[in-house]
């Protein structure tokens, strides 16, 4: 056994701290209180790992030319610029994209990393390294690719709706074991032309797979394709021997699939029906939507019926996020609790377009995080709220999921809106949400429909108020 010298040994050590902080980080984004925290634990992290990776080269000898070192700095400040220009400029409602970009970018390092150990034969190729780079490699491209279709979906630089290929999902298959083929054919024999097959298989595989899946299926996609960039890391961790790659890549396809899964028990999907089903396409019944009568309300009418209540419910949707009406609430919130009013707010975990989405904006507005209602806690309440205010939520409120069998959201847990006394839904329009369906609740007879944008909606029944 050789002994380590004192320099590995620190440098083993630094890498151990900086997954311990990656641990630590991500534990604190389980609960919005410490998530902002939790956040900077996981970058110290990710800064403690860089330097390591450099000391190691460092202590290898690895990078000695001047050219080499010009890379690796400049490399760190325009990649260190970019993440922090976008970060900054992007709006929340883009979050989705800029989270797809990056995992594209994670993915498509991670395969440039194994392509290149095979170009330089820096390692040699046993059968266990061969594995995993073809693994970083497929994955790799897989995540490279699907993200940027994900990515231009969300943007709107091509259409939204799901876009069929040749033959289906068997065509999908048939590239999968073409690249897997390929890549046996390297590891067996030696000769790499099969990994660049094998690369360029999985590169079309990542758009067709991705192209017939809705565009309002792309956070579930993202959050798996994450899982995907995680694993593509690790499995270059293995083929370099990089253990932070290896601890962080694990733990982001780790946390990736568990919210994958998450997101597809909220809205009572399987992940097969989220990959195949063309979900988003053409509705049934879409035609009829927006035809029936419906109670009209005005912002007098609001003002009044919140001001004779005693409990109220908000229930934010994707339109709060939409029209940035976080603070709009928040004020008129406080007006009703100088009332003496109770307000309280209910959370669907897929409301909006993000996993967290409606937290981090009531976050921005200060709401405390006391008042903020899951939907276990939320739905018992329903049944004694004297108002719910909707603002911009669809189809987390839809009862056809409970009532309606032949619904494509049949079975997907909602919030029981219905069950409160009166329900004031701030909308622009009947149009449908995210599921492109109808929503029963707007005819129903409790029902009041608000035909505004949510900001100016919320401003105008905080005057309508003072009125009163
Ligand atoms: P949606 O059902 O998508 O409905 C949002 C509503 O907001 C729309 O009907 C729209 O109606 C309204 N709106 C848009 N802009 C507005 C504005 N400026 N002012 C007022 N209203 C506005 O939203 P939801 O109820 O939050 O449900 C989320 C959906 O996204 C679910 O179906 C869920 O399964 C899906 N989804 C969520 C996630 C995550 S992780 N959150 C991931 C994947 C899918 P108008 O156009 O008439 O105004």
């Amino acid at each position: 056994m050789t002994e380590l010298s004192f320099t590995e040994i620190v440098i083993a050590l630094a890498y151990l701290a900086a997954g311990v902080l990656f641990i630590v980080g991500l534990k604190g984004l389980t609960s919005p209180k410490t998530a902002r925290k939790g956040n900077r634990i996981a970058a110290v992290g990710m800064l403690v790992a860089i330097i390591v990776v450099i000391a190691d080269l460092v202590a290898h000898n690895t990078v000695s030319a001047t050219a080499a070192w010009a890379i690796v700095v400049a490399g760190i400040i325009v990649g260190g610029a970019i993440g922090a220009f976008l970060a900054l400029r992007v709006q929340m409602t883009d979050m989705p994209q800029l989270v797809a970009a990056f995992n594209g970018f994670g993915g498509g390092a991670s395969a440039l990393v194994a392509a290149e150990v095979i170009v330089s034969a820096e390692y040699s190729f046993s059968a266990e390294i061969g594995v995993t780079t073809a693994l970083s490699l497929i994955i790799g491209a897989i995540t490279l690719t699907g993200s940027f279709i994900a990515y231009a979906k969300l943007q709107g630089l091509i259409g939204g709706k799901p876009v069929a290929i040749p033959g289906g999902p068997a065509t999908n298959a048939v590239i999968a074991v073409a690249a897997l083929a390929a890549s046996i054919f390297s590891i067996a024999t030696g000769n790499v032309a099969g990994y660049w097959v094998a690369t360029a298989l999985a590169l079309v595989l990542g758009v067709t797979a991705v192209l017939p899946i809705g565009g309002a299926d792309m956070p579930v996609v993202i959050s798996l394709l994450n899982s995907f960039s995680g694993i593509a890391a690790a499995m270059a961790g293995f083929t370099i021997g990089n253990q932070a790659l290896i601890i962080g890549g694990a733990l982001v396809g780790a946390a990736g699939l568990i919210l994958t899964l998450d997101m597809s028990v909220a809205m009572n999907r399987s992940i097969p029906n989220i990959l195949f089903s063309g979900f988003g396409g053409t509705v049934a019944g879409a035609d009829e939507i927006g035809t029936k009568p419906v109670k009209r309300a005005t912002p007098d009418d609001a003002a009044i019926a919140l001001a004779y209540a005693q409990s109220v419910m908000v229930v934010p949707g994707y339109g709060l996020a939409v029209a940035q009406a976080q603070h709009a609430v928040r004020d008129l919130a406080a007006e009703l609790e100088e009332r003496g009013i109770e307000v309280h707010y209910a959370i669907h975990p897929v409301a909006g377009r993000m996993p967290g989405h409606m937290n981090v904006l009531l976050a921005e507005a200060d709401i405390s995080y006391d008042l903020l209602l899951d939907l276990d806690q939320s739905n018992p309440k329903f049944g004694q709220t004297d108002v719910v205010l909707v603002i911009g939520a669809n189809d987390v409120i839809n009862p056809a999921a409970k009532n309606d069998p032949d619904s494509p959201i049949y079975g997907m847990p909602i919030l029981n809106v219905d069950e409160a006394r009166t329900v004031i839904v701030v909308k622009r329009s009947l149009s449908p949400g995210f599921a492109g369906i109808d929503n029963p609740l707007f005819y129903e007879d409790g029902t009041m429909m608000f035909f505004a944008d949510a900001k100016a909606a919320l401003e105008d029944t905080l005057a309508a108020l003072g009125n009163l």
